[in-house]
């Protein structure tokens, strides 16, 4: 087999949205923080009758559909998610009900947890076994599905919600370039959810995080009240402690307790570094020659928010300095010199670095980066969906240019796990093929098709969630008055835990 890689691929999000300049004004937050700041435009959200095992329903079915595939010809079908439902039970396992109907029942694959990398190790899983010995000659599948959701303060804008499905086989339109792969994986507290009550993650009472905490919260916030930006090793002491001084139900509350955004940030970048310098000594090594950002066509994040997205272009342009490399021209190299000497961890401390390096980065970032930026700016962080969501914006927006040319890929999860890797584009045949991709992907009228919601909205929807999440024994309004025609929404959990779907 050869050129396994993206066969097809489509992509359902909420029709509901919440405008970041509408929830930056309802949350009191200063003009322009979540617009310019974290560089958001809109949010997406899941309602009462939509979750992530509902999205990976509808997106599988629709893929299934727009590409006229058998079930039956599906060999091995993979989930990515952070969203917890069952602690037992796979997502996976609810989507062969699809797959039951059709008699096929021989479908490898569970599903893969951490953070926002499960997608990305799903993925590898899938192209693995179609070049493996015990790939039986039909397609696997990969499911991203994930809702992003935060407690009240300044992680909130980040959230979102997607699933994303990709048919993955040989002789694909998007193969990997599977040689070239660098990944860094270690152990740190920068997000995580051990609070299992909650589907918030655990809040951060460090630094600026601090100030949009509730007044009565602020005295055990004091333990934390460090303006520093090496946070690592303070947060990784501090925060399993954190728990024990919390009074009685905050645990269990709305506030969680521990993501240290600091923290998951400078870790990204971080990560981004190694991932970076192991994908460019595999590169040479293969190739013979140095490898710079001006041999791919476009990189592709994992785009918590488009700041970080930024950030994190800019910091390969510095690698890429540091590594002498041609493509920094001449004045770029002279406004980067005063930071040549910086040791690492002075580096993702320093605001100056950061600025010059996003500045004269820029005129590569509109080329490179910026096509891949529209649907994570437009529904939010997807989790282990808003890298292959990225993705797809560069296919809705570049379809028609993009034969032979190179995708670099940065895959994040918190925790952390981390991968680059890099896809090769060419011409497939139909239904197989780019363009195909980019009018099944549809995503102009997706995004035309939602509809806005007002913050009060989105707030009294959180909180609901807050009630439903782990609860039995409801029934859901059963209102899809907002969903389009295909799509699948929960219809009630049974007094056993059970989760019952329909389709509209
Ligand atoms: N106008 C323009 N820019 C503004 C304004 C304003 N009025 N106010 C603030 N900003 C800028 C800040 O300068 C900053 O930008 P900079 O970093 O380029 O300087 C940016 O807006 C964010 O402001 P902060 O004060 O740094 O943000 P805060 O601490 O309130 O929260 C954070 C941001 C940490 C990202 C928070 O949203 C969070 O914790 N999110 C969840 C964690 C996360 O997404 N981590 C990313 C990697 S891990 C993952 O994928 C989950």
């Amino acid at each position: 087999v050869k050129d396994v890689g993206i066969l097809a691929m489509d992509i359902y999000f909420p029709p509901t949205c919440v405008q970041q300049e509408a929830l930056e004004a309802h949350d009191g937050a200063s003009k322009g923080k979540y617009t310019i700041g974290l560089g958001q435009e809109c949010m997406a959200f899941c309602t009462e009758v939509e979750d992530v095992i509902s999205m990976s329903l509808t997106v599988v079915t629709s893929l299934l559909e727009k590409y006229q595939i058998d079930p039956k010809q599906i060999g091995r079908l993979e989930v990515g998610s952070e969203t917890v439902i069952d602690k037992s039970k796979s997502i996976k396992t609810w989507i062969m009900q699809i797959f039951e109907e059709s008699g096929n029942t021989d479908v490898e694959g569970v599903d893969s947890t951490n953070a926002c990398y499960g997608g990305t190790a799903a993925l590898f899983n899938c192209v693995n076994w179609v070049e493996s010995s015990s790939w039986d000659g039909r397609y696997g599948l990969v499911v991203c599905t994930d809702s992003a959701v935060y407690a009240e303060g300044p992680a909130r804008p980040t959230g979102g919600a997607a699933a994303i499905a990709m048919l993955i086989g040989p002789n694909a339109p998007i193969s990997f370039e599977s040689k070239f792969r660098g990944t860094h994986m270690t152990h740190v507290y920068d997000f995580y959810k051990p609070n299992l009550a909650s589907e918030y993650p655990v809040y951060s009472f460090c630094g600026s995080s601090l100030r949009n905490i509730q007044q009565s919260k602020l005295e055990i916030a004091g333990l934390f009240d460090r303006k520093i930006r090496g946070y690592k090793q303070v947060i990784q002491v501090l925060a399993p402690d954190a728990m024990l001084v919390l009074p009685q139900g905050l645990v269990g509350d709305a506030y969680g307790l521990v993501v240290d955004g600091k923290l998951s940030q400078t870790c990204y970048l971080m990560a981004l570094d190694s991932c970076y310098k192991r994908f460019c000594s595999k590169f040479e090594k293969f190739e013979g020659k140095q490898f710079s950002i001006s041999d791919a066509d476009y990189f592709v994040f994992h785009s918590p928010y488009n700041k970080l997205v930024q950030k994190s272009f800019a910091r390969l342009y510095f690698n890429d300095y540091l590594r002498n490399s041609s493509v920094v021209e001449k004045d770029a190299r002279e406004k980067l010199e005063q930071f040549s000497n910086l040791t690492g961890d002075e580096s993702y401390q320093s605001r100056e670095l950061e600025k010059v390096s996003q500045q004269v980065s820029k005129p590569l970032y509109d080329v490179k980066v910026q096509p891949s930026t529209l649907l994570p700016k437009q529904i939010g962080n997807m989790y282990t969906a808003s890298i292959y969501a990225a993705f797809a914006s560069v296919i809705h927006n570049k379809y028609s240019t993009l034969m032979g040319q190179r995708i670099v890929m940065f895959s994040y999860g918190s925790g952390l796990s981390s991968t680059m890797f890099s896809f090769k584009l060419q011409d497939g045949q139909h239904p197989f093929n780019i363009s195909n991709i980019a009018s099944v992907l549809n995503v102009s009228e997706k995004l035309e098709k939602r509809h806005v919601i007002s913050p009060e909205n989105f707030v009294e929807t959180l909180k609901l969630m807050e009630h439903r999440y782990g609860a039995k024994g409801f029934e859901t309004s059963k209102d899809t008055s907002l969903l389009s025609p295909g799509t699948f929404y929960l219809v009630n959990v049974d007094s056993m835990y059970r989760r019952y779907y329909a389709k509209k």
